[in-house]
């Protein structure tokens, strides 16, 4: 069996859950794993056969027997990490997004690193792998609902994030929303070319402190005339709530919750249904596995990524003009062209 040679960077949050995946896959051999906090997982990392360990990710990239890297880490080292992996002339998988930076020119240089070094690069636009999302997608592009008018997002956390963590992973609209962008111009098959926005801190105004807000509305405008609209809030009482919804000239596809059972309670006084899924972790597992699968599929087998350098930079610039909305209070233009063809 053909089998890629992996090194991992990053095991946080989003590194632990997906390294659990990545063990599951016989296409991967996991040869090193890096993280600067390795002493504190260290004895877990044993437990799984990766004793491989370093605190340096040079190190890892300076191994000849990796051919790919999977980057974990907190957003603002992706720049660094990403072009330095690009140099070493590694594939890479990079957590969205590429940089922290407000303006796209940080996430370009990457991408100008990565196209010189001729590696494949994908991004963890998981939610395009989602089986309800990508059910919907494929029923958009079959032309099931006509021609697509509409997409509704609805995209809620349970609860509010350390402020700590906050700034190392970006707040709300370039950590959070950044999904919605993508899955929103992914459903519709055009880019956003307009943003309006109203967001402020309604659950927790210490955000303000470090710059961030809680609740967000969005109407977005695309290329092909369509139109978006986003809500999110980093607090929903009843759990993780992602609904995502597209209505078109023939009719509509729209995903629920999910839950981890089915099973509906009638009674005289209500009807109750189960809960979503608690988090990302839970909601996003078959999606987060079947983006690696596919990744692994377009090294393998040459084939192209699922979510790519342009697509990150589209909703790094949906982000940017979402923000200056809500600074001004005026609907903004986004810019569609890539200068990275
Ligand atoms: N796609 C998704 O659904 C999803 C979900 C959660 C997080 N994320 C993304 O994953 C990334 C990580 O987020 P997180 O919540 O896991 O953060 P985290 O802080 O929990 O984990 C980051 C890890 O990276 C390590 N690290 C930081 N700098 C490093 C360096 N220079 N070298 C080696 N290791 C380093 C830290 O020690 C930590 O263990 C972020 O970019 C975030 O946007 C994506």
């Amino acid at each position: 069996m053909k089998q890629i040679h992996a090194g991992i960077i990053g095991l946080g949050r989003a590194g632990q859950m997906h390294l659990n995946n990545l063990l599951m896959m016989p296409e991967i051999k996991i040869v090193e794993v890096a993280d600067v906090f390795i002493e504190n997982i260290s004895e877990k990392l044993n437990n799984l056969g990766l004793t491989n360990q370093t605190r340096d990710y040079h190190e890892l990239l300076n191994n000849p027997e990796i051919d790919t890297v999977f980057i974990f880490t907190s957003t603002d080292t992706h720049e660094e990490i990403v072009t330095a992996a690009a140099k070493a002339g590694k594939n890479i998988f990079c957590e969205k997004p590429l940089s922290m930076n407000l303006h796209e020119e940080a996430s370009l240089n990457v991408l100008k690193a990565v196209k010189e070094a001729g590696v494949k690069l994908q991004i963890g636009f998981n939610r395009r792998m989602d089986p309800q999302f990508r059910n919907i997608y494929e029923n958009v592009r079959n032309g099931k609902i006509g021609t697509p008018q509409v997409v509704k997002i609805t995209s809620r956390d349970p609860d509010l994030l350390p402020h700590d963590l906050i700034q190392r992973i970006g707040g709300l609209l370039f950590d959070f929303t950044m999904h919605d962008f993508d899955m929103a111009r992914y459903m519709m098959n055009s880019n956003i070319s307009e943003v309006y926005a109203k967001g402020g801190t309604l659950i927790d105004p210490t955000l303000k402190d470090i710059n961030d807000i809680d609740t967000l509305a969005l109407v977005l405008q695309f290329e092909n005339g369509a139109y978006g609209l986003i809500d999110n809030s980093r607090k929903a009482v009843y759990g993780y709530d992602q609904r995502v919804e597209v209505f078109g000239s023939e009719g509509m596809l729209k995903a629920e919750n999910v839950s981890d059972s089915t099973v509906e309670l009638y009674n005289d006084k209500r009807i109750e249904l189960q809960k979503p899924l608690p988090m990302f972790q839970e909601r996003y597992k078959p999606a987060y596995i079947a983006e690696m699968k596919a990744f692994v599929n377009s090294i393998l087998n040459n084939e192209p990524v699922v979510a790519e350098g342009r697509d990150v930079v589209m909703a790094q610039r949906a982000a940017v003009a979402a923000q200056k909305s809500i600074e001004t209070g005026e609907p903004q233009k986004v810019d569609t062209s890539y200068p990275l063809e």
